[in-house]
């Protein structure tokens, strides 16, 4: 069924006690509303429109970056959900498909769910998405008779009757887009809120001889985010979920609590990553890579074979071909390194190609930055990079090449070369012996000796 979704954002989140608009705080390195975003996006929909209040131009701004084909519209003042909803109704006049409401404060709905819900639209002109739970507290309560939804009763103005059902609203609806503004158009305001109730449209839905029917999920898909301390147990709900899933498929976690994920992270089936080790957004892992301790990683790609770390930072743009070696304290970002190639101690790579089986000295840094722009090295096959070499680019390392420890390289070097851009060593015979014997007079002099 041809679906649109909405996604309402425009709340101020008071308890976040931020700058921030509540749906940009992140979990698991993306916005909340990002979360959102991914899960509708499973219905392939025909439209996506954020309905945006506060920060309306920061959530622009995240919006058009995830999604380029997303409407951002306004809601200047919140008065209600549906309210909110009906913001979008102008963007889709003529849409004759389904809406599916979703939140961006709610970010753990799944895909799942979601395709159960369009399905059960095969039986009801709306679905309500509810849940279960032994601590209903002020959510909406559904009110059901006869496997029929018959309305949903808002916390504040529920009897005591109606307080005791524990099936409640998670507040996402899925309708045809027509009936839903229909319905919206008739939503009052007469209630203990004052607001312009969304779940209202269930009871005037039967009213024009239309049903309504409830999915019920897991309670933790439903949870939403008004807090910092929310925030936190989101983000470990988050990675919980996240390690279990990646030891389901065959990844090996030494010590899964101490590995944390981003939303994105994809793990090879048989890699291995070690104890603490950080995704940041962006990151795969082929099949039978090995992420040893203390890495951090984020926008890279890692081959087969590819062993990182210990205490490797991989930064976005870094690709890892078959059999690569990424060693301690090295920094590798927007560099491709070729199958075989070594890069194994101390070293910055940074905008820069390594041919295969070539070999990284500890130490080396390809200077990138003048200051003002960044700029490229290049390094052929089977180069061997002698320690400490400073490659100032841009700069090209022809193929079978060999820099000399501690060189500075500033010109290209052609295939086959030796390149030496150091200092000519003097040997001064005696020297030192008479040089230890004048700082010690001078200290004895002085009164101090070395302690
Ligand atoms: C809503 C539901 C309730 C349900 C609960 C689940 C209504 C009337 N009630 O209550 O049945 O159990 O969610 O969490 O729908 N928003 C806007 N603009 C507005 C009002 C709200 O964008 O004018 C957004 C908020 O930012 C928030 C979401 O909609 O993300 C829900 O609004 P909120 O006021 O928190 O509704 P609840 O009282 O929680
Ligand atoms: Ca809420």
């Amino acid at each position: 069924m041809a679906t649109a979704l909405i996604i309402l954002a425009a709340g101020e989140g008071t308890r976040m006690n931020s700058d921030l608009p509540k749906v940009l705080h992140r979990v698991a390195g993306a916005p909340m509303l990002v979360h959102a975003m991914q899960a509708g996006a499973m219905l392939e929909p025909d439209h996506t429109i954020i309905v945006a209040g506060h920060g309306a131009e920061a959530v622009r701004a995240i919006v058009a970056a995830h999604d380029e084909t997303a409407e951002v519209v306004l809601q200047a003042e919140q008065l209600g959900t549906a309210h909110a909803v009906a913001q979008a109704a102008p963007r889709l006049a003529g849409y004759a498909g389904d809406a599916l409401v979703l939140y961006g404060d709610t970010p753990f709905i799944q895909p799942e769910t979601l395709a159960r819900m369009a399905s059960a639209r095969a039986r009801h002109d709306i679905v309500v998405l509810g849940f279960e739970t032994t601590d209903p507290g002020r959510y909406g309560r559904l009110v059901v008779s006869d496997e029929t939804l018959t309305r949903i009763v808002e916390f504040k103005d529920a009897t005591p009757a109606e307080r005791a059902i524990t099936l409640c609203n998670s507040g996402v609806i899925l309708a045809a887009a027509p009936l839903l503004f229909d319905l919206i158009a008739d939503v009052g305001n007469d209630n203990a809120a004052g607001e312009y109730y969304l779940t209202d449209i269930v009871a005037l839905a039967r009213t024009r001889g239309r049903a309504a029917g409830v999915v019920i999920c897991d309670e933790a898909e439903t949870l939403g985010i008004n807090s910092r301390a929310e925030l936190a147990r989101a983000e470990a709900a988050f990675q919980t979920r996240a390690r279990a899933a990646a030891l389901e498929n065959g990844v090996t976690l030494c010590a899964p609590e101490t590995v944390h994920f981003a939303y994105d992270t994809h793990l090879g089936r048989d890699s291995v990553i070690e104890q603490n080790v950080v995704f940041g957004p962006g990151v795969t892992i082929e099949t039978g890579a090995h992420i040893r301790a203390f890495c951090h990683l984020e926008g890279c790609h890692v081959a087969r074979g590819a062993v990182v770390g210990p205490y490797a930072r991989l930064r976005p743009g870094t690709e890892l071909a078959e059999d690569t070696r990424v060693g301690n304290f090295v920094e590798v970002k927007n560099a491709l390194i070729d199958e075989g190639a070594k890069v194994n101690h101390l070293s910055y790579i940074g905008d820069a190609h390594i041919g295969s089986a070539t070999n990284v000295g500890a130490g080396t840094i390809t200077c990138n930055y003048d200051g003002v722009s960044k700029h490229h090295t290049e390094i052929g096959r089977n180069v061997f990079i002698g320690s400490n070499t400073m490659l100032v680019a841009p700069v090209t390392v022809g193929d079978g090449a060999l820099t000399g420890s501690g060189s500075v390289i500033t010109r290209d070097v052609e295939a086959g070369a030796l390149a030496l851009a150091r200092a000519v060593q003097v040997n001064k015979p005696g020297r030192a012996k008479k040089l230890f014997e004048y700082l010690k007079n001078n200290a004895a002099k002085r009164g101090k000796g070395a302690d």
